[in-house]
């Protein structure tokens, strides 16, 4: 028998954030980022789930297709960094894959590839840089590349870009990227790619032909405020239990480095989760979770293996009173904020050692 901390997986969330999402942009295809094994959803049961509703499926680097690979999923899985070495070109076929191209040296391997008939050109993404300045070539390096590379840059290749602020939704600079990006692209391409989450919901011009959508999927906003337009449910609840209750007079204190003390006599619940399970060791004092559905705050250091919460002012709370530290009562980005961080770093944080549960 194991302790009964877990994830709770929500799929009918999934299926429903997939359903709302894809209303934003009726025209456009949708490929479901995957990467991180699913922002820590789980990549293969997400996968599973969606594989009748995603048009493409897409993760960071190629060691992330092999277990969908494995799992049976036959959508292609597009690899957004691109080959990070060329034996890694060989894959293209049998593993399905698309490659997302963002430098020389990828085009110069690939194109390589096309030439000799080991892979054919029809299905290959292109990177371009509006902003990020992270991966991506410049636009104005466009006719140089497609005149070089010209197996590679076709009508139906896919050419995309990652706007840098599209999770702010007032900022003009999303709408400059999105304008230079297709004042090149426009009449070249036909298959184009810019929105994620943020720009799917707040800038109906990043919707072309292809979305790459993650965050949302997993029923968490994509926005710093929390601004949701669009109805989305809560996929991941992290939970755990309470595991052992003190009663400590007021000028004790708690955890590691005695770095709270009790100003009155305090109750607190020792809860069995910790940062080896991916909860962040900085989380402060005073960061929220729900005690038997009551909000109680967060006292002393984060231990490898558990957390103490001061439930002074809650009723009840004993041995195996279940504990909500983000998920569906209480938002992921909430938690977030507390801890000086967003909802896609704690998602992705925890650990293989946290079972998932798929409700
Ligand atoms: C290139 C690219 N496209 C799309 C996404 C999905 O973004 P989001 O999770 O904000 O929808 C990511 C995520 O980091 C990405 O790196």
């Amino acid at each position: 028998m194991a302790r009964h901390t877990h994830a709770a997986i929500d799929l009918d969330a999934l299926t429903h954030n997939f359903m709302a999402m894809s209303e934003c942009s009726p025209n456009s295809k949708q490929v479901v980022v995957v990467k991180a094994d699913a922002y820590g959803n789980g990549a293969v049961a997400v996968a599973l789930c969606l594989q009748n509703h995603a048009d493409m499926f897409a993760v960071a680097f190629i060691d992330e297709v092999f277990e969908l690979r494995a799992a049976g999923i036959t959508q292609p899985i597009l690899v957004l960094q691109g080959p990070h070495q060329e034996q890694e070109c060989e894959l293209t076929n049998t593993l399905n894959v698309v490659w997302m191209l963002h430098a020389e040296q990828q085009l110069n391997w690939i194109n390589k590839r096309i030439k000799n008939k080991e892979i054919n050109n029809l299905h290959h993404w292109v990177k371009f840089d509006t902003g990020m300045h992270r991966l991506g070539f410049m636009l104005e390096d466009y006719e140089r590349l497609s005149e070089d590379y010209a197996h590679i840059f076709h009508a139906e290749t896919v050419v995309a870009t990652h706007l840098a602020r599209a999770d702010e939704p007032n900022n003009k600079a999303s709408l400059t990227a999105i304008e230079q990006f297709l004042n090149v692209m426009v009449g070249r391409h036909n298959c184009l790619s810019i929105a994620n989450s943020a720009a799917n919901i707040c800038l109906p011009a990043s919707a072309k032909t292809w979305n790459r959508m993650g965050i949302s999927l997993y029923g968490s906003s994509p926005f710093e405020n929390d601004e949701v337009l669009v109805s989305l449910q809560t996929v991941m609840s992290l939970n755990s239990e309470v595991i052992a209750i003190r009663h400590i007079p007021a000028g004790e204190s708690v955890g590691y480095g005695a770095t709270w003390t009790a100003q009155q006599p305090s109750t607190i619940a020792t809860v069995a989760i910790g940062y080896a399970d991916g909860y962040p060791r900085h989380a402060p004092i005073g960061t929220p979770a729900l005690i038997d559905g009551h909000v109680a705050k967060l006292v002393g250091r984060v231990s490898m293996d558990m957390l103490t919460f001061d439930v002074t002012d809650i009723d009840n709370v004993d041995i195996g009173s279940p504990v909500e530290l983000w998920g569906r009562n209480l938002p992921i980005n909430q938690v977030a904020k507390h801890i000086g961080t967003i909802g896609y770093e704690l998602m992705t944080r925890v650990s293989k050692r946290v079972p998932r549960k798929l409700v």
